[in-house]
């Protein structure tokens, strides 16, 4: 569906998908996203699309992500920056991408819509996405309200749904692929773990705290808001969960805007570690060096084959 030569997709990550990522993961045969909002305008997200075309002769994507916020960005200016581009594939996230598809079809752009929940991916596949990426409660970023990890939402997924879809949260290494597949996945999408790579176009200090950190570091915040993310702890994180400790559901957006608001240049470029919150997933208990994305993918690979050939060929 794709034209990808391995089924490992990066997502969309917020200053973190520049040209530099997606050229990278697909340079090494896996699918690059380049994060849509980043880019403050869509004339820079062109010129971003433009960049990526230099460096990669691969199919690369490009992540929309629809937030409910006041001012809404230029969502049709975004699209029309894709379809000019030439990009055909588009990741969406967020809200409910009905209204943007027609647009993206018509010129034969393929959207795998990002869920975390069974009935949001059945939604996703009735009203014509290609594809799902289904995010368990694992994952960095927004994991819904639900709470499903992905051992007991996958099979749920291919038990229900009749289009692909790629396993996301998590995944890791040649084991995470060699599961998905086995809980019906047709491949897998990973964030944190290409945030932990030779080419990721972010600060040291953030591959470094990525490397350090354990499965027990990541934090969920924002729940009182329905609005979920999990982040690696930092002393930013305590003080905002202290906050929604003291407030209950009191709690408003405008009470935590100095920990969320504005941070992720500050985290990602200037590596700024206790500016704020970040997402990041519970895999960084798995994430102990800083490969190329070409070793990273071929050592997940691998990884894959021998485990299928070894361990798993025992049980025939
Ligand atoms: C730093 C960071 C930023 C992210 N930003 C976005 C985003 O802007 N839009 C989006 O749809 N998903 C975003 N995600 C989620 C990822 O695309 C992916 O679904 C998630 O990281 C998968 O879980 P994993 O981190 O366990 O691999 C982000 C994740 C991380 C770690």
């Amino acid at each position: 569906m794709f034209g990808i030569r391995h089924p490992i997709i990066q997502g969309g990550m917020h200053f973190v998908g520049f040209a530099e990522m997606a050229a990278a993961v697909s340079n090494a045969g896996g699918l690059g996203i380049i994060t849509g909002l980043t880019q403050r305008t869509p004339d820079l997200l062109a010129q971003e699309i433009a960049r990526c075309r230099e460096m990669t002769d691969n199919p690369f994507g490009v992540n929309l992500t629809f937030l409910p916020s006041v001012t809404q960005p230029d969502y049709p200016g975004y699209v029309r920056a894709i379809v000019e581009g030439g990009v055909k594939i588009v990741e969406t996230a967020g809200n409910n991408p009905a209204k943007w598809l027609p647009g993206l079809k018509e010129h034969g752009i393929k959207v795998i819509h990002k869920c975390t929940s069974v009935r949001h991916s059945l939604k996703a596949e009735a009203i014509g996405c290609d594809a799902v990426s289904v995010d368990g409660f694992e994952c960095g970023g927004h994991p819904g309200e639900d709470d499903i990890p992905n051992m007991i939402l996958l099979p749920r997924a291919a038990d229900e749904l009749k289009i692909p879809f790629v396993a996301s949260g998590g995944m890791a290494d040649g084991r995470s692929l060699v599961a998905a597949l086995a809980m019906g996945a047709d491949g897998m999408n990973m964030g944190t773990r290409f945030m932990a790579t030779q080419e990721a176009p972010i600060h040291e200090h953030v591959k470094q705290a990525i490397v350090d950190a354990s499965e027990l570091d990541t934090r969920l915040i924002m729940r009182a808001l329905r609005n979920t993310e999990r982040v690696l702890d930092n002393p930013a994180v305590e003080r905002l969960l202290a906050k929604e400790k003291a407030l209950g559901a009191n709690l408003k957006f405008e009470d935590i805007i100095p920990e969320v608001a504005g941070v992720y240049p500050k985290i990602m470029k200037d590596g700024d570690m206790s500016a704020g919150a970040w997402s990041c997933g519970m895999v960084v208990g798995l994430i102990n060096d800083i490969p190329t994305c070409k070793e990273l993918i071929d050592r997940i690979i691998a990884q894959a084959e021998s485990i299928i050939r070894g361990r798993l060929e025992k049980l025939l």
